[in-house]
């Protein structure tokens, strides 16, 4: 992607200055971000989307008795008509179902794609929307059927509604309010609070959502990662290497059951050394940030036959790479030298053509045998 050029999706900047002036600080509107953008997928192909079990879907409605929430799979007939006034449907991570939305997608890879998280689709019937709120991401709104009516704003007053299914906001400020048309997009910071009402019937929006990791349960994640890694290394270390704790200086006690101050010291060792490895952190992110999520899984493909002429991810593959590692689907790889230049190549490009392919080594080469085997690449 060519960072320094202008472009019509960031509305005349270029990612670069988009990065510097907004991203994570303001928000900013970019009229025909996306010219004669028109719906990939056809509402009714949405609406049984939102029936299959291995999709998250969540059906919202907002009338006399308040705001309802349904998780999904929901059954298509379960869906009000498209003509009844304000309800939603909210359907994630469609670009793991469909080639051209996860294509759609791509053009935010100017974003790290440990950054990335997915794409939503929203259909709204006239009035319908999710209320005033606000998410702990970043998230690029693009307009996409219909017209949608965005009030946006600072925001200090962050309490929400109680005793709602939904995270609405108590107290809600509008600073801004825009019309967005098929092809405009809104690019918020998190915390940024919004609220998208339909203006007119068949609305749909598609959110590009953005992750970002809570320290505490990522911190919780690694370390388990670290714990399984060390314990298969133990396996593996002979016993007679093992260093026990050792206390020629304690005295004799008069309290037995008193924890000695060694031993704690000890201990705080051993956790300390298993993290010392200036690897062990980076691999268990990469593992981590690279886990597909829960509702993924992958067909086995074919391992190819003779040459292959080039090789592409699977759009469901999260693969990335640092210094040393590779990692792919929650799995890591220690590459180093052509091989590893060749397949940081295939993380960025998510493809390599056959001229790519014709200085893999053997063992490269077995490497993506094996992943086109898994169904996470495929042969040309
Ligand atoms: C929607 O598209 O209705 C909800 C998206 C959002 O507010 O983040
Ligand atoms: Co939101």
């Amino acid at each position: 992607m060519e960072i320094d050029r202008p472009t019509a999706l960031l509305g005349g900047l270029s990612a670069s200055q988009f990065m510097r002036r907004h991203w994570q600080k303001k928000p900013l509107l970019i009229r025909q971000a996306v010219p004669g953008m028109v719906p990939l997928i056809a509402r009714e192909e949405l609406f049984t989307l939102a029936g299959c079990d291995e999709v998250e879907s969540r059906f919202i409605r907002h009338g006399k008795a308040g705001w309802s929430l349904r998780h999904g799979p929901l059954a298509r007939k379960s869906l009000p008509s498209p003509k009844q006034a304000a309800w939603t449907l909210l359907v994630q991570g469609v670009d793991l179902h469909d080639q051209g939305v996860h294509e759609l997608l791509q053009q935010f890879r100017f974003v790290p794609d440990a950054r990335l998280d997915d794409l939503m689709i929203s259909y709204a019937s006239d009035g319908g929307g999710v209320g005033p709120h606000f998410d702990s991401y970043d998230v690029f709104l693009l307009q996409v059927h219909g017209q949608r009516r965005w009030s946006i704003g600072k925001q200090r007053d962050l309490r929400l509604e109680p005793g709602l299914p939904l995270k609405i906001l108590a107290h809600f400020e509008p600073e801004q309010t825009y019309v967005l048309d098929p092809g405009d997009m809104l690019y918020l910071p998190p915390r940024y609070a919004h609220d998208g009402v339909a203006v007119g019937g068949d609305c749909m929006t598609y959110s590009i959502g953005l992750r970002a990791p809570a320290a505490a349960p990522l911190g919780a994640d690694l370390l388990a990662r670290i714990a399984e890694a060390q314990a298969e290394a133990l396996q593996d270390a002979p016993s007679a290497a093992a260093v026990h704790y050792r206390d020629p200086a304690q005295p004799a006690v008069a309290g037995p059951a008193e924890m000695p101050a060694a031993l704690q010291a000890f201990a705080n060792e051993a956790v300390l050394a298993a993290l010392r490895d200036p690897d062990a952190v980076a691999r268990a992110l990469g593992e981590s940030m690279t886990e597909p999520k829960p509702t993924v899984w992958f067909e086995q493909g074919d391992v190819p036959a003779g040459e292959m002429h080039g090789v592409s991810l699977d759009r469901r593959t999260r693969m990335l790479y640092d210094a040393r590692h590779l990692y792919i689907n929650g799995e890591s790889f220690r590459a180093s030298g052509r091989d590893a230049r060749l397949m940081r190549r295939l993380a960025d490009r998510r493809s390599l053509a056959a001229r790519d392919l014709a200085t893999a080594s053997e063992d490269a080469r077995a490497l993506l045998e094996d992943w086109c085997e898994a169904g996470w690449a495929h042969a040309e």
